[in-house]
């Protein structure tokens, strides 16, 4: 599945995206989105596949959408077009799990997709910022809205008011990034955290996912109901007699996905 702006590689059960648009600093082109959801669609239904890393180069995870390509776009072209949801969305409509592993700039649209991803592994080269008011414009993939949910009100208004960047370990301090790992260590890191997600089962995994994300979406009440309910229904699996029945008799479990 890789391209000349996508490079994809397999490693057991974990599939890693990496963006390949190195002159352009990893620019979130159309056609590299396109690419990227049209992956996404297809590891949605590979049973193989248990976890996804999306990631970019050392200098760059994404430096943001691509100015030059939007510059001369009109309302009304990107308003029919719906841009960024078409391919750019992709990745929070995807129900696996998915890792970001960010190294050097995140920026605006990588800022974006970083923040669609499950949690962002950071290295210690990363740097985060919505500079989209730099440009004449905002934050158009959801960066008001993630960031602010990230990070709080005051840092998210700093940072999309002002465009200034974040560097790894503030992203860290204020709960942007789950971890900061040594460059060097990012990619193996990311592959160790993803081949141990990936060994669980795989619908368990979704449906937390599910549920975290339900968080940020509802009241506490509707969200511990809608937990208590996934949960209950997990006993109808053969994951959870496994898992159970693996821990009582002290050996790894070796879940089927059912
Ligand atoms: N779009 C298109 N091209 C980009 C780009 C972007 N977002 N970011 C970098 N590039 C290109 C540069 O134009 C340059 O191309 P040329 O060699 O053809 O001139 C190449 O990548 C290398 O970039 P620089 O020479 O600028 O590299 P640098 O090391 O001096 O600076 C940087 C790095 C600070 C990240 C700088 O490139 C930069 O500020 N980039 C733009 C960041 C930005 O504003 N992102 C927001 C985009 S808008 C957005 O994302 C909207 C949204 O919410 C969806």
């Amino acid at each position: 599945m890789s391209s000349e702006m996508i490079e994809f590689i397999r490693e057991g059960a974990v599939a890693k995206i990496r963006l390949n648009r190195l002159k352009a600093l990893n620019a979130l082109c159309n056609e590299m989105m396109e690419e990227v959801a049209r992956i996404l669609q297809e590891l949605e239904t590979d049973t193989a596949v248990g976890c996804v890393i999306l990631t970019g180069s050392d200098k760059a995870f994404a430096a943001g959408a691509d100015v030059k390509e939007m510059q001369d776009n009109h309302y009304l072209d990107i308003y029919k077009n719906d841009n960024f949801e078409t391919y750019h969305c992709a990745i929070e409509r995807f129900r696996k799990p998915i890792i970001a592993a960010v190294s050097g700039y995140a920026l605006g649209g990588g800022c974006e997709i970083a923040m669609m991803c499950d949690f962002i592994i950071a290295a210690d080269n990363a740097k985060f910022g919505q500079p989209e008011i730099t440009l004449g414009v905002m934050p158009g993939m959801g960066g008001t809205q993630r960031l602010t949910r990230a990070v709080g009100k005051a840092k998210a208004m700093d940072m999309c008011l002002t465009g200034r960047m974040m560097d790894a370990r503030e992203a860290e301090s204020v709960g942007l990034v789950s971890r900061v790992v040594p460059l060097d260590d990012l990619q193996d890191t990311a592959m160790e955290i993803a081949a141990k997600i990936a060994a669980q089962s795989q619908p368990v995994a979704m449906m937390t996912k599910e549920a975290v994300n339900t968080a940020l979406e509802t009241t506490l009440a509707q969200g511990i109901h809608f937990e208590r309910r996934l949960f209950q229904s997990m006993f109808t699996t053969r994951d959870q007699k496994e898992g159970m029945a693996a821990f009582v008799e002290k050996r790894k479990p070796h879940f089927t996905n059912r």
